[in-house]
C-alpha cells in the first residue's frame, strides 16, 4: 500500500503551521539563548564574543540598528540596559540610521539585531558604522549569515531555524541576548551590585517555564477572543514602558498576518492624539504592567483603560494573573504568570502572537506566508 507522504506537514511536526509551532519553541528558545552563557559561578561569560573587555569596558553609547520585530526587541532592550548599564541605547530603524548622518565613535558599540541575519538595511547600517569606526555585535539567529560574518562581534540567539514570515520565537530570543549583553556590561562595568546580576539572572532563567505556563492556559481564551473579534476592522494597541515595544510588535503581527489595520502606541500619548480614534466597539489592546510594588505605572495604563471605557471601546488586556482593577474593566484578559516588569515581554507577546495567529485562520489567510512579504527583505 502507499503511504501519503507530505515533507511540509512532516516538518511541521503535527502543527497546523510553522507560526504555531515556532510560537511553542519560544521556552526552548530562550533557553537555548541562555544555556552555556553563564559559568559555574552564576557569572556571564561571553568568551565567544570577540570585543576584548578592555575595549567593553569604554563603551559610552549604544545604538541598536534592527528592522521590524527585531527593531522592537531592541526597543525592549533598551528600557533594561539603560538601568542596568547606565550608558545612553539608542534604537534606530536600519534603513533611517546611515542616512542622518548618526554620530559614532570608537566607544560606540552597533548591535545590529537580525534573525536572518541577511536583511539588506541592516546589513548596509552595520557596515556604516564599522567605517565610521564603531565596532559593531551582531544578534542574530543564523549562524554564518552576511551580518554576523561582517561583525566585529556575534551572539547568536539559538532560537533553531524559524520559517513562518512572522517572527516570533526569534523576537524573545533575541531580547533573552540582549538582556546577556546588557547584564554582561554591568557585571564589567560595575554598575550592578553582583547579587543583583544573580537574582536577574534567576528571573530570566524561570521566564521558559512561565512562557510554558502561557502556552499550556491561555491559547483557549485566544481562540475565543479570535472568533469574537475576527469581522474587527481595526485594533489599537497600547503599552507602557517596556510593554510599548511589546504593543507594537503585538500590532505588527496582526498587519503582517491577519491584514487588520492597527496601530500601537505609546499608552501616555493616548490623550495627544490616538484617543480621537476611539469610537463604540473599537477593540483597544492594553499591555497591563505588574501592580506589584506599588508600581506607578499600572495606575497610569488603568486610568488609560477607564478613559477608552467610557468611550465605549472593547478592551483586550494583557495582564498579571489577580489584577483586580483590569479584571474590572476589561472584556477579554489574557493572564501573564509572575514576573518582574523587564522580563514581562517575554511572555506578554505570546498571546498577542497566537491572536494575530488565530485571527487569521478564521480569515482563512496563509498564517506562515502572508501576501507580499518576505522572511528576508535582501533588497534596501
Ligand atoms: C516580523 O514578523 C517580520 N516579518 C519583519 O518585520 C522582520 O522582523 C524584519 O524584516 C527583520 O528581519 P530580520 O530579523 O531577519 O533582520
Amino acid at each position: 500500500y502507499e503511504i501519503d507522504w507530505d515533507a511540509s506537514a512532516a516538518e511541521k511536526g503535527g502543527w497546523d503551521s510553522f507560526m504555531d509551532k515556532e510560537i511553542h519553541e519560544e521556552p526552548a528558545a530562550v533557553q537555548r539563548t541562555l544555556f552555556g552563557r553563564l559559568d559555574d559561578e552564576g557569572n556571564i561569560n561571553l568568551d565567544e564574543v570577540r570585543i576584548d573587555e578592555h575595549d567593553f569596558r569604554a563603551i559610552d553609547k549604544i545604538i541598536v540598528v534592527a528592522c521590524g520585530t527585531a527593531s522592537y526587541a531592541g526597543m525592549v532592550a533598551k528600557y533594561a540596559i539603560e538601568h542596568w548599564v547606565r550608558i545612553p541605547v539608542e534604537v534606530e530603524l536600519a534603513h533611517e540610521f546611515r542616512y542622518r548622518d548618526p554620530i559614532l565613535t570608537p566607544r560606540t558599540l552597533v548591535v545590529a539585531i537580525s534573525q536572518s541575519g541577511e536583511t539588506m538595511d541592516t546589513l548596509m547600517a552595520l557596515r556604516h558604522a564599522r567605517e565610521q569606526g564603531s565596532k559593531v555585535l551582531a544578534i542574530c539567529n543564523t549562524q554564518g549569515a552576511s551580518i554576523p560574518r561582517e561583525a566585529d562581534a556575534v551572539l547568536y540567539t539559538h532560537a533553531g531555524p524559524e520559517v513562518a514570515v512572522a517572527s516570533t520565537k526569534a523576537f524573545v530570543a533575541q531580547i533573552t541576548a540582549a538582556y546577556i549583553l546588557g547584564l554582561y556590561l554591568a557585571q564589567l562595568k560595575g554598575t550592578v551590585f553582583r547579587d543583583e546580576i544573580h537574582q536577574t539572572l534567576d528571573s530570566l532563567k524561570a521566564m521558559p517555564q512561565k512562557i510554558q505556563q502561557v502556552l499550556d492556559t491561555q491559547p483557549p481564551r485566544v481562540a475565543k477572543a479570535a472568533e469574537q473579534l475576527a469581522d474587527a476592522n481595526s485594533f489599537l494597541f497600547l503599552g507602557r514602558h517596556v510593554g510599548y515595544p511589546v504593543a507594537l510588535e503585538g500590532a505588527l503581527k496582526l498587519k503582517e498576518i491577519a491584514y487588520t489595520f492597527t496601530e500601537g502606541f505609546a499608552a501616555g500619548e493616548l490623550k495627544h492624539g490616538p484617543i480621537a480614534l476611539v469610537d463604540e466597539g473599537e477593540p483597544v489592546v492594553f499591555i497591563v504592567p505588574p501592580a506589584r510594588g506599588r508600581n506607578i505605572l499600572h495606575a497610569k495604563v488603568i486610568s488609560g483603560i477607564e478613559e477608552v471605557k467610557a468611550r465605549g471601546a472593547f478592551i483586550i488586556a494583557v495582564a498579571e494573573e489577580g489584577d483586580k482593577d483590569v479584571e474590572r474593566y476589561a472584556d477579554i484578559i489574557f493572564w501573564r504568570p509572575q514576573c518582574p516588569t523587564l522580563m514581562s515581554p517575554l511572555v506578554d507577546v505570546v498571546p498577542l502572537q497566537l491572536l494575530a495567529m488565530d485571527m487569521a485562520k478564521q480569515k482563512g489567510y496563509d498564517v506562515d506566508k502572508p501576501r507580499n512579504l518576505a522572511k528576508s527583505v535582501t533588497v534596501e
